[in-house]
């Protein structure tokens, strides 16, 4: 176990954010996302564009990591960065330059898992965040995943049940696209919900297994109500969009509290950690927090900046293999899909 000082470069390419970020022993120097525009016109990300974008970003958005930190890169202890899993043309832009990056140093090469960074994400040090013991649930709720995973140890996770179709992050995105607001929809929803009424209109949550999720049946049933309503009232979206918002966004998140307490109920676990853009969510923050009230769990909710797509998690996560000595030869590849 290595316990010296160390200065982590992560670098994030999975998808549309172009991300580096710095952490010294737990803490956070700097965290730089390039969000890219150019998708919003297509309503979704296009893959061909988003790998380009970041051939584009990747060096300046490093470069400010660096300098935010104050730190010349001489100094660097490991340079980790997300292997999957992702979008194949975004991973290999990370890829490539954090491998050429570890040569040029002389420093090691550390690969990171995505989502385990994104559960990961909460052992980053900050003043005024606690951090989870073992054993924990974690919920990891993004544009790309949804699973309920029992955390053992840092490197120790089990996925307990996950999505059998969409994730949650598209279930928002695609209602959004229903009501004709712009990629990504689930920050839209998220703010027009908080001006409406959560009860004005009732979708049936879907039935799967205890700790599955299905979200595809939803967008279905939105899809043939706004259908229906529009063809009485053509108007019905503008006139009543934060009552739909609000409704859309109670069901999903009813139904991702419905599934914590199953996982509750079948661990025993009581600790519940969120992660993924979707925790970023006003509701979802609200009802692990009541939660914690009505139910007695302990529940930990990271940063706005550490739940949607960043490099810090996979800093974090460079770090704690780095300590380890979990080193990744320089003949690595990136990978579109992969487990644990
Ligand atoms: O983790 P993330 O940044 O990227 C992926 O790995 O997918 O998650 C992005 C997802 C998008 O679907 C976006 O609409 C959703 O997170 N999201 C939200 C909110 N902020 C981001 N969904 C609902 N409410 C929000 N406030
Ligand atoms: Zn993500």
């Amino acid at each position: 176990m290595k316990n010296e000082n160390t200065y982590i470069l992560g670098i994030e390419s999975s998808c549309d954010d172009t991300a580096a970020s710095v952490i010294h022993n737990g803490v956070v120097l700097s965290n730089v996302v390039a969000n890219q525009k150019i998708h919003e016109e297509f309503g979704g990300v296009v893959p061909e564009l988003a790998s380009r974008a970041h051939q584009q970003n990747i060096v300046p958005v490093v470069h400010q990591a660096l300098r935010r930190a104050n730190i010349d890169k001489k100094q660097l202890s490991a340079i980790a960065f997300t292997q999957g899993p992702g979008l194949m043309g975004s991973l290999l832009v990370g890829t490539s330059f954090a491998k050429s990056l570890a040569m040029g140093l002389g420093v090691p090469l550390i690969a990171v898992n995505h989502m385990q960074a994104h559960i990961l994400a909460h052992f980053i040090k900050a003043e005024g965040q606690a951090i989870p013991s073992f054993p924990f649930i974690a919920l990891t709720i993004s544009g790309g995943h949804t699973q309920i995973v029992k955390v053992t140890d840092y490197f120790d996770m089990e996925i307990l049940g996950e999505t059998i179709d969409d994730a949650v992050g598209e279930a928002f995105d695609k209602s959004a696209k229903i009501l004709g607001l712009p990629y990504p929809g689930g920050p839209l929803i998220d703010k027009y919900a908080q001006l409406g009424n959560p009860h004005a209109y009732k979708f049936t949550k879907p039935r799967v297994g205890d700790l599955e999720f299905s979200f595809s049946g939803l967008k279905t049933a939105i899809l043939y109500f706004i259908e229906r309503e529009t063809k009485n009232n053509p108007n019905f979206i503008s006139e009543h969009l934060n009552d739909i918002c609000a409704s859309i966004q109670f069901t999903i998140v009813d139904y991702l509290m419905d599934k914590l307490k199953n996982a509750v109920s079948h661990t025993g676990i009581t600790q519940i950690a969120i992660g993924g853009g979707v925790s970023a969510n006003s509701r979802v923050r609200k009802a692990l927090k009541d939660a914690e009230t009505d139910l007695g769990w302990i529940t930990y909710i990271p940063r706005f900046e550490y739940c949607t797509d960043n490099a810090a998690m996979i800093a974090i996560v460079g770090e704690l293999k780095y300590r380890n000595e979990l080193f990744s030869e320089n003949n690595i590849v990136a990978k579109a899909r992969m487990k644990w």
